[in-house]
């Protein structure tokens, strides 16, 4: 049994981005409609913001719908509008309790007005929260955001070098919550579906077999556990031949 320190430890200054996939794999198993598996997804999500939370994590961001996703059947879209309403209005008290702050990135101009309405009345209640760094993405799709912030940096600074222009980007594209060192996805494909793809250069990524309605706080630690024996070299040589060459150049 950990101690609470050494749990807050395990995530500390992190920023770890999750792909919630597998609800209409797991509602399918189940004999159940595709909208049941995003059902039994929210309490996944509010089960690992909890976790995450507990576990000191700086930056927690959640890809639950992409632009893509428009192209789903209206009835399905409409149940994930309403999960999402349903969370940020199950959420707020929690997040403010916990000290947690939330935002929502991607396109707001495509969005029902209600849901509009609760994500601004959501992040006002929490915008004062110094602990967990909540990112919901919602008609998310980063290759649309890298364009949108090129065009703006490139307009507002259009004569910088190129280096500045990386720093302008990354800042644009991420704000505070920086690049991205933990990239998990469940319901077993490996790909990264237009999210974060900037930001996750160096990101480590963790593929999992379960599906997102089951993944809980054990999956979350494995995941952490995982990214803890993982050797970050950012295209440097392993740490012990820099000590075993003196850092030869
Ligand atoms: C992927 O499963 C999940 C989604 C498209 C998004 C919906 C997510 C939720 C409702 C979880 C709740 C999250 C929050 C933050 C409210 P899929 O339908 O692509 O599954 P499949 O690959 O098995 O078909």
């Amino acid at each position: 049994m950990q101690s609470e320190s050494e749990q807050i430890d395990m995530g500390r200054a992190l920023h770890v981005a999750v792909i919630m996939d597998g609800n209409g794999r797991w509602a399918a198993r189940r004999g159940l409609p595709r909208t049941a598996g995003h059902r039994a997804g929210l309490a996944a999500a509010r089960r690992i913001v909890e976790r995450a939370s507990d576990a000191g994590i700086r930056c927690l961001t959640l890809y639950a719908f992409s632009s893509d996703n428009w192209r789903r059947p209206a009835p399905e879209i409409e149940t994930i509008f309403w999960l999402l309403r349903a969370f940020l209005r199950l959420e707020t008290r929690r997040l403010r309790e916990r000290g947690a702050r939330l935002e929502v990135i991607g396109r707001r101009d495509r969005l029902p007005a209600v849901v509009l309405r609760i994500i601004e009345k959501t992040e006002a209640e929490t915008a004062f929260g110094h602990g967990l760094h909540l990112r919901v993405a919602i008609d998310y799709s980063s290759r649309d955001a890298i364009a949108r912030a090129a065009g703006c940096v490139s307009s507002a600074e259009p004569s910088v070098s190129w280096q500045t222009m990386r720093s302008l980007l990354l800042r644009a594209l991420a704000g505070e919550s920086g690049e991205v060192d933990l990239l998990i996805r469940t319901g077993g494909e490996k790909r990264l579906s237009d999210f974060l793809l900037w930001e996750s250069a160096y990101a480590e990524l963790y593929f999992t077999d379960r599906m997102w309605p089951d993944f809980g706080a054990a999956d979350f630690d494995a995941a952490l556990d995982a990214f803890r024996r993982r050797e970050r070299r950012f295209g440097a040589v392993p740490h012990s031949l820099r000590l075993v060459q003196g850092g030869a150049r």
